[in-house]
């Protein structure tokens, strides 16, 4: 909305311009101590006291707690705002002035109010300050998204995605896009979401954009790609969406160590970046952020033979060869303060185009990254096969669809050379970042097994 509300139309010629009222956010409060502006939001809540009320407003920037005086008001205006509904949304003028006390240290002393819309008391707001159930909650995720720590959550996943940018932006990497509709599987075949593609060829939604990022990375040296992507997954766990946004770098020339060493500086700038610009959001977010304070390189390095060893002298029932539990990701890094690397798992429990070791070919050069804290797999990443024949073993060995792969394979035909790279989903950072138990928080409208409205 422009300075060209109703109130300032009405203004006679003999007014000097000057005095109409700036338009500003909450966030901007601090930039104008003293002076009478208008701030435009929703009402949050409203605290009343004989002949003044409170009403706390927010715009998205943040809450304004307002302070309004019979006194000082025209009657309709006051009587209008003492029974404003939750929610209702509305135009207040008045002067800042500074409050340790509130919320962002500012209020607010109204001097005019300008109802937008009341929201009727026939449909109130649904989400009020008494307790939901999640599921009611997840029902009004619409709503649900202006409540102060989901609008935190939101904000602190707006600065890990601004941050990974900025960080592949500014060390050489190239963005190119992958496509969502693909020909073939990337992670298995169990989990692929099909689409009727006009009825022809088999067409499924996207599991990560790795395969169209190796021949990316022929073209470019360093590419990376972020969009989301699809798992059909039955699992109904705290970490795992059917939609989830992933980056994925991938370096032409790069071996298992490289991937290790990017992967960890992206996680360092990341978190340092959260801890720097979102810090407001995790104190609405109740985080502890010394336990992100501590997130700092090296991280810890450990191979999946010892991974296991350790895992077993912990009481897990894990045997080598088997694939990590969540229970057993805690425990591996209960005793750590920072994510922990495990790398070379058996080629048998990872997907078909991981390098093998060439001492032990039973090995796939892969690195998993466990955040701390039970957060679980937050990268998956490695070194991939560049050699031809290998890489239609494996696929073979995978009875994976060959035509599918052709132009996969040419990646290897055409002056191949050691490659590798990572993925990270995003949710799952977001999750850790601000201390939430489950990643359907993370994400504006979370996908899952049950789940697919609003
Ligand atoms: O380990 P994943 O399956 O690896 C890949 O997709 C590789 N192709 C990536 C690559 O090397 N370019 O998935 C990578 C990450 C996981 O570590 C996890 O953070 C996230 O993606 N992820 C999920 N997040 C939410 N819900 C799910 N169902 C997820 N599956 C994976
Ligand atoms: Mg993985």
């Amino acid at each position: 909305m422009s300075a060209e509300s109703p109130t300032v139309r009405g203004l006679g010629e003999a007014e000097d311009i000057r005095s109409v009222p700036a338009t500003i956010t909450i966030g901007e409060a601090g930039g104008h101590p003293g002076k009478t502006v208008r701030i435009q939001g929703w009402l949050y809540n409203l605290r009343k006291s004989g002949k003044i009320v409170f009403p706390i407003v927010r715009d998205g920037t943040g809450l304004m707690q307002c302070v309004a005086v019979k006194s000082n008001l025209p009657e309709p205006v006051f009587d209008s705002l003492k029974s404003l509904t939750q929610e209702s949304s509305l135009v207040v003028t008045g002067a800042i002035r500074a409050e340790p006390r509130a919320p962002g240290g500012y209020e607010l002393d109204v001097s005019d109010v300008q109802i937008i819309q009341r929201v009727s008391e026939d449909h109130p707001y649904p989400i009020t300050p008494k307790e939901h159930g999640v599921e009611f909650l997840m029902d009004h995720r619409h709503l649900w998204l202006r409540s102060r720590r989901q609008h935190a959550a939101i904000r602190v996943r707006h600065e890990v995605i601004k941050s990974i940018r900025d960080y592949f932006d500014s060390h050489g990497f190239t963005l190119v896009d992958t496509p969502i509709f693909t020909p073939a599987a990337c992670e298995g075949t169990t989990t692929l979401f099909e689409i009727d593609y006009f009825g022809d060829k088999k067409v499924y939604l996207t599991q990560s954009g790795q395969l169209y990022n190796e021949a990316n990375a022929m073209a470019f040296g360093k590419v990376y790609c972020f969009g989301p992507t699809f798992r059909a997954e039955r699992s109904k766990t705290r970490r795992h969406l059917t939609e989830f946004w992933m980056v994925e770098p991938e370096m032409a020339f790069a071996d298992l160590e490289e991937v290790k060493r990017v992967a960890e500086e992206l996680i360092v700038y990341i978190v340092g970046r959260v801890l720097e610009q979102r810090s407001e959001e995790l104190k609405t977010l109740e985080r502890d952020v010394s336990k992100l304070e501590a997130v700092r390189a090296p991280f810890p390095r450990m191979s999946y033979d010892d991974a296991v060893k350790i895992l077993q002298s912990k009481g897990s029932e894990i045997q080598w060869g088997g694939d990590f539990g969540n229970a057993d990701e805690t425990l591996l890094t209960e005793d750590f303060d920072r994510p922990v690397m495990v790398d070379r798992y058996p080629a048998s429990i990872k997907a078909f185009y991981f390098q093998l070791d060439e001492q032990r070919p039973e090995l796939a050069l892969g690195v998993d990254i466990i955040a701390p804290e039970g957060y679980g797999e937050i990268v998956g990443g490695g070194q991939r096969i560049h050699d031809l024949a290998m890489l239609e073993k494996r696929l073979t060995e995978h009875n994976l669809p060959r035509e599918a792969f052709e132009w996969y394979l040419d990646v290897r035909r055409f002056g191949t050379v050691p490659h590798g790279g990572f993925g990270m989903g995003v949710e799952r950072f977001v999750a850790w970042m601000c201390g939430l138990e489950h990643v359907r928080e993370t994400i504006p409208y979370p996908r899952m097994l049950y789940r697919t409205r609003p």
